[in-house]
C-alpha cells in the first residue's frame, strides 16, 4: 500500500524540473513535490508543509546530490530569505529556464506553439537593481527583529543585515532604523498577537537621481520615543531626500495607510526614464527595476514602430509612463488607470516633461472601454500591461471591438499572457512575436511582450 504523505513528513526526491513559480520539481508515490532550492538533477531531503490530493509544497532541508549548474549564493540569506529563489542559479541559466517558461506557457496554455520568440533582453544590472523594498517589523524566536520574513513563515521576521536587490544605502538605513528603534525600546509589530508600534519600512530610491525616500509605518500617529525616532533618522540616514510617516492602524498587514504625515524632506522622489522625469509619491506603482524599465519600454515602442501621427490607447497605464514614453512618437495618447491617485501622478508628470498630447482618465478599463467603442474615437496601436492576474475576457470582447489594427500586450505573467493571446486569438488578433525582457534576475519572474495584428476579414460579435 502507498503511504499517504502528511504534513511535516521528511521525504527524499529527484528534482526534474523548475516550475513558473520558481519552484522545484520532483515526484514521490506517484504525488508532485514542488520544493524549494533545489535543481534539475539534484536529489533533496525536504519536509512537506502542505498536502493536496495530486501534490504537496515541501522545504528544502538537505542537498544530497548537488548539480554542476548549482553555483554559491552570493548572500548569506538565501536559504532563509523569500526574495531571491534562484541565487544558486547563474544568470545565463536563469534566462534559459524563463524564455522556455514563455515558450511553455504560449504552447501549452495559448495553444501558440509555432510564435516566433526573440532573444531575451537581459538586465545590465543582476544585483543591486531593485529601486524599492518593503521590511517588516516583526519578531524572530521572541527577540524584535526588523527584515523580511523567512521563507514560508507569515509569523516570522529575520533581521535583514546583508542585501543584492538594493543599494547598500538601503541596508544601512534599515541599521540606523532597527538600532534607535531597540535603543528607544519602540515595540515591533507582534505577528501572533496583534500588539506593537513598528509595522513596516519603506525603502524608495531614485536609481538615476540619487533621491531616497523612507516610510515609517506605524499602528499609531502618536507613540513613546517617536520625536527621538525621527530625529536620530533625519540624522543618521545619508542623503536622505524624504521620510514619511504613514499611520496605519488596521489590522490588515499592508504597508498602506489612513493618514500620510512628511516629516522631513521633499514630498516625492524623482527618478529617470531615458530622458523623461517621473515624480513618484510614497504610494504611487512604478517599475521596481528602474534602469531595466527603459530596456522594456523601448522593447515597447520597437513592437509598437507607430507613425507620428497615431492614435494610442495604453490601457493600465500605471502613472503613465509608457504613454509618456511613447507621447513624443506619435499623435497623442490616451492612458486609463483605475487607481486615481496614479492618474494624478501620470497629469503632474506630463506636465513636467512638457508634453501636452497625452490625456489620463481614471477608471475601470471594462467600463471605459464600452465608453470608447461608442465614441468616434479610433486607434492605431493599443497597449495593455494588466496586472499579473492578466485579463478578463470581458475587457478583451471590449478591446476587439475597438477594432484597432495592432495590440501590443506587456505581461509580467507568461501564464495569464498565454491565455489572453489565445482569447484575442479567437476574436481575429494573431500574435506575431513575442519578446522576454528581463527586469527581475535572481527570481523567477519575466516580462514579455507581444505584438498582435488584426485580421482585416474578422467581424467581432456584437456587444455592449
Ligand atoms: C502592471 S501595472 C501597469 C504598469 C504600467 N503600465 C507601468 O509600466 O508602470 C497594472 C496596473 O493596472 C491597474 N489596474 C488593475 N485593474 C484595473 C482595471 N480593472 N482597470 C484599470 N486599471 C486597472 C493597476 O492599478 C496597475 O496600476
Amino acid at each position: 500500500m502507498i503511504e499517504k504523505l502528511r504534513k511535516f513528513d521528511t521525504i527524499e526526491i529527484d528534482i526534474e524540473d523548475l516550475a513558473l513559480t520558481g519552484k522545484s520539481i520532483g515526484h514521490h508515490n506517484g504525488m508532485v513535490i514542488m520544493s524549494d532550492q533545489g535543481l534539475p538533477g539534484e536529489r533533496i531531503s525536504c519536509q512537506i508543509t502542505m498536502t493536496k490530493r495530486r501534490y504537496a509544497f515541501a522545504r528544502f532541508k538537505e542537498l544530497l546530490k548537488a548539480s554542476p549548474r548549482r553555483i554559491e549564493p552570493r548572500c548569506s540569506n538565501f536559504t532563509r530569505c523569500g526574495g531571491c529563489t534562484w541565487q544558486n542559479l547563474e544568470y545565463a541559466d536563469q534566462i534559459e529556464y524563463k524564455t522556455r517558461f514563455i515558450r511553455e506557457a504560449l504552447a501549452r496554455i495559448g495553444k501558440l506553439a509555432n510564435i516566433p520568440i526573440d532573444p531575451p533582453v537581459v538586465a545590465g544590472e543582476t544585483f543591486y537593481y531593485r529601486n524599492k523594498m518593503e521590511y517588516t517589523f516583526g519578531h524572530h524566536d521572541d527577540d524584535p527583529a526588523v527584515g523580511m520574513h523567512v521563507r514560508g513563515r507569515f509569523d516570522k521576521v529575520f533581521d535583514l543585515k546583508e542585501c543584492y536587490l538594493q543599494s547598500e544605502q538601503s541596508v544601512q538605513a534599515l541599521e540606523i532604523v532597527r538600532q534607535a528603534a531597540i535603543e528607544l525600546q519602540i515595540p515591533f509589530m507582534n505577528e501572533r498577537t496583534g500588539d506593537g508600534e513598528l509595522r513596516f519600512l519603506v525603502v524608495r530610491e531614485g536609481k538615476l537621481t540619487g533621491d531616497f525616500m523612507l516610510n515609517l509605518v506605524t499602528f499609531n500617529r502618536e507613540f513613546a520615543g517617536r520625536d527621538e525616532l525621527f530625529a536620530r533618522i533625519i540624522d543618521g540616514v545619508s542623503g536622505l531626500s524624504s521620510l514619511f510617516h504613514t499611520v496605519n492602524g488596521k489590522k490588515a498587514n499592508v504597508a498602506i495607510g489612513d493618514e500620510l504625515i512628511l516629516v522631513h524632506g521633499q514630498p516625492h522622489l524623482t527618478e529617470h526614464i531615458g530622458d523623461l522625469k517621473f515624480q513618484i509619491t510614497p504610494f504611487s506603482f512604478f517599475q521596481t527595476n528602474s534602469r531595466q524599465t527603459k530596456s522594456l519600454y523601448d522593447v515597447i515602442l520597437e513592437h509598437a514602430s507607430p507613425k507620428p501621427d497615431e492614435q494610442i490607447l495604453d490601457l493600465f497605464c500605471g502613472c503613465g509612463t509608457i504613454s509618456l514614453y511613447l507621447a513624443r512618437q506619435v499623435g497623442s495618447v490616451l492612458g486609463i488607470e483605475l487607481n486615481a491617485e496614479a492618474i494624478e501622478m501620470a497629469k503632474r508628470n506630463a506636465a513636467l516633461n512638457g508634453i501636452d498630447n497625452a490625456e489620463f482618465v481614471a477608471g475601470d478599463v471594462r467600463k471605459l472601454l464600452v465608453e470608447l467603442s461608442h465614441s468616434d474615437r479610433h486607434f492605431h496601436t493599443i497597449i495593455t500591461d494588466p496586472p499579473r492576474a492578466g485579463m478578463e475576457q470581458k475587457a478583451i470582447q471590449r478591446i476587439v471591438r475597438l477594432k484597432a489594427d495592432k495590440i501590443v500586450a506587456v505581461s509580467c505573467n507568461p501564464a495569464t499572457l498565454a491565455r489572453d493571446l489565445e482569447l484575442f486569438a479567437e476574436s481575429g488578433y494573431i500574435t506575431q512575436r513575442v519578446t522576454p525582457v528581463d527586469m527581475f534576475p535572481q527570481t523567477a519572474h519575466i516580462e514579455a511582450v507581444a505584438t498582435l495584428l488584426r485580421d482585416p476579414d474578422f467581424q467581432p460579435p456584437a456587444g455592449d
